[in-house]
């Protein structure tokens, strides 16, 4: 059998619905400053295979510049990013798109999402998200932040499904019903702020279980998202980091544990924004009925 090592588990994969292949396993950017291609290179080079960024973090750049440093092959690596959604819509949504293939000196992205359902242009961006990928601008498309309202609306309107929806999973909140909703429908989970932001990282429950099994705070955190089956892209700014946030495949958390973190949920204690809960009109997603 081989032996489970972090190289090896981070080259774990996902097949998306649309038959795209994607890690189970990645850094996420957000707030590391537009100069992070050292970061990004060393991640890569010890073995991270996806990169989460947006078009709201402002370094898709410093992830084209991190693939070359790095002398991985473009299609070694996994890359993500989101159109920060505009009253312009379509238009803004492929604007973003195309600057987003520059940013990354590349001629396509692997997965592109609409980053939150809001500024009411959902639809028409999506259709023409869509259109992207038959041009292989795309090779999947996803959603962020779509409750399972969002995600009935796109079915409702007969566009084909999201292969992604990514929302925040942490032991404090955990979405269970989109996950749910997801899971029934084939769409992959990617869970953001697995370690919530570092805010509760202190807290008892966590500390006592760290401490029990001789793990920090964070990979408690990360492998309780790892061991639910979540795709999970835990973020940090500092190299020394990325190794052992990685560190949480060849161990486990014990049932009684895993259901004390689990019993943290009904806190309901969200540590960012909660896009999920827009409304349908928020994200120009409105089914609408002709009255006869
Ligand atoms: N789609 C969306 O709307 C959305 C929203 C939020 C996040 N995301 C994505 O998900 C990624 C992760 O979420 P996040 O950035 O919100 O937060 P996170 O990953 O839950 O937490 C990041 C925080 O944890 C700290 N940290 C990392 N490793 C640590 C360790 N070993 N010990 C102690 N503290 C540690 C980081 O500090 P240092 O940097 O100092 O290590 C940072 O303050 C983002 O970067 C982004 O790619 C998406």
């Amino acid at each position: 059998m081989t032996p489970i090592t972090i190289a090896n588990a981070l080259a774990s994969t996902v097949t998306l619905n649309d038959g795209t292949v994607m890690p189970m396993f990645g850094l996420g950017v957000y707030r590391i400053d537009n100069n992070c291609s050292d970061l990004i290179a060393a991640a890569l080079q010890q073995g991270y295979l996806l990169i989460d960024t947006a078009e709201f973090y402002n370094n898709e750049h410093s992830v084209g510049v991190a693939i070359k440093q790095s002398g991985k092959k473009r299609e070694e690596v996994f890359v993500i990013s989101k159109w920060w959604p505009s009253t312009e819509g379509a238009k803004g949504a492929m604007k973003s798109l195309d600057q987003c293939l520059k940013n990354l000196e590349s001629n396509y992205v692997d997965l592109y999402m609409i980053h939150a359902p809001k500024d009411h242009h959902c639809a028409d961006a999506y259709q023409a998200l869509l259109d992207a990928k038959k041009q292989g601008k795309i090779k999947s498309l996803g959603v962020a932040n779509f409750g399972v309202h969002h995600l009935e609306a796109l079915a409702k309107l007969g566009l084909e499904k999201p292969s992604v929806n990514q929302i925040q999973i942490h032991p404090w909140y955990q979405n269970n019903d989109i996950v749910r909703y997801c899971r029934e429908h084939n769409i992959t989970v990617i869970g953001y702020s697995p370690l919530a932001k570092a805010k509760k990282i202190d807290e008892t429950t966590i500390v006592a279980i760290a401490k029990k099994l001789s793990k920090s705070p964070a990979q408690i955190l990360i492998r309780w998202s790892v061991q639910h089956g979540y795709v999970t892209i835990p973020k940090t700014s500092q190299e020394g980091r990325l190794k052992t946030n990685a560190d949480v495949f060849t161990w486990s958390i014990p049932d009684e544990d895993m259901k004390t973190l689990d019993a943290l949920g009904d806190q309901q204690w969200s540590c960012t924004w909660d896009p999920t809960k827009y409304s349908l009109e928020e994200a120009g997603l409105q089914v609408i009925t002709i009255q006869q």
